[in-house]
């Protein structure tokens, strides 16, 4: 099964906004198997934000990423990455569609709530950067059934 990297931003603990956006991923039926509440180290921000590096919104990125705690989570469902990124929306607040986390929470660039894995290949680069193995749990749901056919994938 499918696993994503969701981290919820400062300003989305800042906010006091982590219970709600937790149950956009828990209402759509996606499974926490990892979930920590943690500083993010400027060296962390540099290897998960590498990508970014020499972009202008660059330095602005590390400094708001590791300006306050974070919420890390690992999700686990059916094709999660894509789903988890729909629910997200588009990355600037002002561009996201209502119905969407950052189309209903957030009208900022760098201010958006929210992080997602974007590729099988980064979700699990990512998930390797922020949970070791044992801070991750397989485990079996009582609605799992109701919820998705395993021949449907
Ligand atoms: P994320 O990686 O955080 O889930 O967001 P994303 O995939 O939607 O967006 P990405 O292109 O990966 O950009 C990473 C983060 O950098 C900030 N950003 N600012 N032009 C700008 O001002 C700009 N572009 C990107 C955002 O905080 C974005 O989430
Ligand atoms: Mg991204």
């Amino acid at each position: 099964m499918e696993r994503t990297l969701i981290i919820l931003k400062p300003d989305c603990v800042q906010r006091r906004l982590i219970g709600r956006l937790l149950l956009r991923f828990e209402d759509k039926g996606l499974t926490i198997v990892g979930m920590k509440m943690m500083r993010v180290s400027r060296e962390l921000a540099e290897r998960h934000y590498g990508v970014h590096q020499g972009k202008p919104f660059y330095p602005g990125l590390l400094d708001y990423i590791t300006s306050g705690p974070v919420v890390a989570l690992v999700l686990r469902g059916p094709r999660c990455i894509e789903v988890s990124r729909a629910l997200m929306g588009k990355t600037f607040g002002y561009e996201a569609v209502p119905g969407t986390i950052r189309g209903d929470f957030g009208l900022s660039r760098t201010y958006n709530l929210v992080h997602g894995s974007d590729s099988p290949e980064s979700a699990e680069t990512e998930i390797t950067l922020y949970f070791k193995p044992h801070e991750l749990l397989d485990y079996d749901t009582a609605d799992a059934k109701a919820i998705s056919r395993p021949d449907e994938l």
